[in-house]
C-alpha cells in the first residue's frame, strides 16, 4: 500500500512567512521614523526658507534697529535669532503671535509691515518705520509665513 506522505516544505518556502514577517516590521518601523521626522523636516524647510529669502530683506530693512545687541522692541532679526525670535513667539505690541505658521493674517509682524495693525488692536508705527517696504517684499515675507506648517 502506498503512503501519503506530504513532503515537507522546503526550507526556502519555510523561511518565508518569517521574511515577510521581517519585511513587514521593517516598514512600520520605517513609517513611525518617518511621521515625527515628517514634522521636523516641515520646520526644518520653513527655516531654510526664512534664510534664503526673508533674511536678505530683513538685512536690508529691519537689523540696524533690530539687532542682537540692543534690539528694538526686544525683536532681533538678525540671522543669529531669526525666525526662532518669531515662529510662535508673542508680540509685545498685540495679542497675536509674531509670526503663526500658515496664517499671515494672524502674524503680527506681517500686519506691521502692511500698515494694518492698528485694526487688529496693535500699537506703534508701521515697519519699516518712516516707510513701507517693498510690495514684492511684502508678498515674499506673506509667502513665507503661509508656507510654513505649524509644529
Ligand atoms: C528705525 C528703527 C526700526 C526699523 C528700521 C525697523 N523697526 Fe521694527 N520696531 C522699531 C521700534 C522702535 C519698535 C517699537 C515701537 C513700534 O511698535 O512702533 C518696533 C517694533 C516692531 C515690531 C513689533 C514687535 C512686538 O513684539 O510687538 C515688529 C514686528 C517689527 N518692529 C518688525 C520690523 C520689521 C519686519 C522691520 C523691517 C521691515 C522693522 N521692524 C524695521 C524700530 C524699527
Amino acid at each position: 500500500m502506498r503512503m501519503n506522505i506530504t513532503p515537507l516544505p522546503s526550507p526556502a518556502s519555510c523561511r518565508r512567512p518569517f521574511r515577510d514577517a521581517i519585511a513587514a516590521n521593517a516598514l512600520l518601523v520605517a513609517v513611525t521614523l518617518l511621521v515625527p521626522t515628517g514634522t521636523a523636516m516641515a520646520n526644518a524647510d520653513c527655516q531654510g526658507r526664512f534664510q534664503t529669502t526673508v533674511q536678505p530683506i530683513m538685512n536690508t530693512n529691519c537689523v540696524a534697529c533690530h539687532q542682537d545687541a540692543a534690539p528694538a522692541d526686544g525683536l532681533s532679526l538678525q540671522r543669529t535669532a531669526a525666525p526662532a525670535s518669531l515662529i510662535g513667539k508673542e508680540s509685545r505690541g498685540s495679542s497675536l503671535p509674531l509670526v503663526t505658521p500658515g496664517n499671515p493674517a494672524r502674524s503680527y509682524l506681517y500686519l506691521k509691515i502692511l500698515g494694518t495693525h492698528l485694526e487688529a488692536g496693535g500699537t506703534g508705527a508701521r515697519m519699516p518705520v518712516g516707510r513701507a517696504l517693498a510690495e514684492a517684499d511684502i508678498k515674499r515675507i506673506s509667502e513665507w509665513i503661509s508656507e510654513c506648517k505649524a509644529g
